[in-house]
């Protein structure tokens, strides 16, 4: 199954895409996990992106363009994948079709989680990850056990600040792909402020996966 995760900063697409890639047994793929590892090894990418991950501002199309089609030609996601932060313009989602459509894999579904506005910072400001293990907590929400308590890391990009500029940035160029997504007859539309168990669930049944 090929899906797509979208909703704004701190909806939960990470958080529900390990679920769902887990659930489906394909690659779960994130262009912001991968920037931000890029940056940690400081390779030519991580160099590229740095200043725009930490500005909350988004990549330059090209370049995630080329970055994701590479990932996607790999052998694992020949049996799907769940993308999570990509695409996120119309110009991305326009190129995955293209994409897609020359391997004869439509997208089979996009899951947009919706969560309001006003509760986006508290989700991104309360967030927290272990960096041995890449498990996403919230101090509130989803709080940590206390032997790894220790050792999580807050994003340099989680922020009040920089969360508001992500959010505008979502209003502004990747809300628009949610009537692009509906007019395919694509999109599959879940609660996101429920629990992250009931988000699953939702999405499961969302899906149609038994
Ligand atoms: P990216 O890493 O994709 O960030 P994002 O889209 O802003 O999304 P987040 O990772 O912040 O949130 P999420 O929805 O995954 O929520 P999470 O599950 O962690 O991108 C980072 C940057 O990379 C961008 O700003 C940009 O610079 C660049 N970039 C990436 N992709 C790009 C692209 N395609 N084009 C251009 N630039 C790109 O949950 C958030 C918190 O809430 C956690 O603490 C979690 O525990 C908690 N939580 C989750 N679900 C629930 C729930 N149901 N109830 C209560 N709490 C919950």
């Amino acid at each position: 199954m090929r899906v797509v995760m979208l909703g704004p900063p701190g909806a939960g697409k990470g958080t529900q895409a390990v679920q769902l890639a887990g659930r489906l047994g394909v690659p779960h793929i994130s262009t912001g996990d991968m920037f931000r590892q890029a940056t940690q090894d400081q390779s030519p990418l991580g160099q590229q992106v740095r200043s725009y991950l930490e500005q909350g501002l988004l990549v330059p199309d090209e370049l995630v363009i080329q970055v994701v089609e590479r990932r996607l030609n790999e052998p694992d996601c020949q049996k799907g994948f769940v993308l999570d932060g990509f695409p996120r313009t119309l110009a991305q989602a326009q190129a995955l079709d293209r994409f897609l459509q020359q391997q004869g894999q439509p997208l089979d579904a996009v899951v947009l989680l919706e969560v309001p506005d006003e509760l986006i910072v508290e989700r991104i400001t309360g967030r927290r990850l272990d960096p041995q293990t890449g498990q996403i907590y919230h101090l509130r929400y989803n709080p940590p056990p206390p032997e790894v308590a220790s050792r999580l890391v807050q994003r340099s990009d989680d922020t009040e600040e920089t969360c508001r500029r992500r959010l505008n940035k979502y209003h502004r160029e990747t809300e628009p792909l949610v009537p692009y997504y509906q007019q395919q007859g694509v999109l599959r539309r879940v609660d996101g402020t429920l629990s992250p168990q009931e988000v699953t669930q939702r999405i499961l049944e969302a899906l149609g996966v038994k």
